[in-house]
């Protein structure tokens, strides 16, 4: 079955304390809302996974933001997948367009980190996600479909399960400038049909695709409300409980 996520990316932001005391408001505040519809994800930083994992309590579960692509060895500053699933942690986001676009991860190393993510039993949050200028001509879709094939589509039906697709048009992210939900929503949609053409319609319909790129505690209505778009990857806006919460209540 299909669930709605709603996943917070801290990126490089908060010290160690800063980071603990957010996860302990989260949690509160993730407990006083009762029951909700989505499950939820932190993902701070590398250093605070440790910490902030024992803030948390079970309604809320702790992703990393990245992962090695090879499994162990000389590769001094990477973490690896396998040391991610030791320290208890659940899920990984990989293809982070600031992964792609400022560390220049292709979709070969991005499949590459998918494999070692997967092999270690950790679900992928993958991102994709068309340019301004791609957007502008006309071409999201040609792209949003390439990142997909190349990054995933060597997984078998099997790992699929295991996989939750991001979009984050990069024109919206951290700009304050969202999809409209119309725009998600037709993106949202292709995505699934791509994935219905690979996978088969059921695989398709129980697949998670999350929006992100400036969704907020005021927008999250409308876009949750879209057929095809099952939550939000959230940057900004998860950064302060109160805006967080907000966001995860708004199914
Ligand atoms: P934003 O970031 O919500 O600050 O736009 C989203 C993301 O990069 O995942």
């Amino acid at each position: 079955m299909r669930k709605y996520i709603v996943a917070g990316n801290w990126k490089m932001n908060k010290r160690l304390s800063e980071g603990v005391r957010l996860a302990e408001e989260i949690n509160v505040a993730v407990e006083k809302a009762g029951a909700l519809k989505c499950d939820v994800v932190i993902a701070p930083p590398f250093l605070h996974l440790t910490e902030v994992s024992k803030a948390v309590g079970n309604k809320v579960s702790v992703a990393a933001q990245n992962c090695a692509a090879e499994a162990s060895g000389a590769y001094t500053g990477e973490v690896s997948a396998s040391m991610l699933q030791s320290a208890g942690i659940a899920s990984v986001i990989i293809g982070h367009s600031e992964r792609r676009t400022f560390y220049g991860e292709t979709d070969a190393v991005l499949a590459k980190k998918t494999g070692q993510a997967l092999s270690c039993g950790l679900k992928v949050i993958f991102c994709i996600g068309e340019e301004l200028s791609q957007r502008d001509n006309g071409r999201y879709f040609d792209i949003v479909k390439s990142q997909i094939e190349n990054g995933l589509f060597h997984l078998s039906a099997d790992e699929w399960k295991n996989i939750v697709i991001a979009y984050e048009p990069v024109w919206a992210i951290g700009t304050g400038r969202t999809a409209t939900s119309a725009q998600a929503q037709e993106v949202h949609a292709f995505i699934r049909q791509t994935i219905a053409g690979k996978y088969g319609q059921p695989s398709a319909d129980d697949t998670t695709i999350l929006y992100g790129g400036s969704c907020n505690e005021n927008n999250a209505k409308e876009l949750f409300a879209q057929p095809d778009i099952d939550g939000g990857l959230i940057g900004g806006a998860s950064l302060t409980a109160e805006k967080f919460i907000g966001i995860v209540t708004a199914f």
